[in-house]
């Protein structure tokens, strides 16, 4: 068994786990926060993506104690209140999802994007870069778009737009 602690979406979580209790696991079982996906559990599919130390992470490709004294931020952690993470809002005024399984996991996959080419993107950047994400509604086209758009707002804004 491993002990963890670590901050989540900003406020400190813990308990004894199994040590093959994986990221994901923990999230979701431990503290409760079901909005990171598990959609295959063999870092194929992207739907676990959540930022750990301010970067994207495959949460089913991690263990719970090796996240131990990291600062995770999934999903959840995005929005402030009421008023959507600008990518949320990007993904809302596009229409960047169909089922909205892989949209957790492609945000954040997104917003990590997005903070490491301050620049701004282009379209090749964004489909080479979500290569690890998929989305079985095939929605790779409104998904860019979003992406695309959340990243100009971000070069206007000289800001950066991730996580707390
Ligand atoms: Fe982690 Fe698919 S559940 S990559
Ligand atoms: Fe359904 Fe992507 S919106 S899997």
């Amino acid at each position: 068994m491993s002990e963890v602690s670590l901050v989540v979406n900003g406020r400190r979580v813990g308990g004894v786990v199994e040590d093959r209790t994986l990221l994901v696991q923990f999230l979701r079982e431990h503290v409760g926060l079901t909005g990171t996906h598990v959609g295959c559990d063999t870092s194929q599919c992207g739907a676990c993506v959540v930022h750990v130390d301010g970067k994207a992470v495959k949460s089913c490709t991690m263990l719970a104690a090796q996240a131990s004294g990291s600062t995770v931020v999934t999903i959840e952690g995005l929005a402030n209140g009421a008023d959507l993470h600008p990518v949320q809002a990007a993904f809302k005024e596009h229409h960047g999802l169909q089922c909205g399984f892989c949209t957790p996991g492609m945000i954040m996959s997104a917003t990590d994007m997005i903070n490491r080419h301050p620049e701004g993107l282009d379209e090749a950047t964004v489909r080479a870069e979500l290569e690890g994400n998929i989305c079985r509604c095939t929605g790779y086209h409104n998904i860019v778009k979003a992406i695309l758009a959340a990243s100009k707002t971000r070069s206007k804004s000289k800001g950066k737009v991730a996580s707390k």
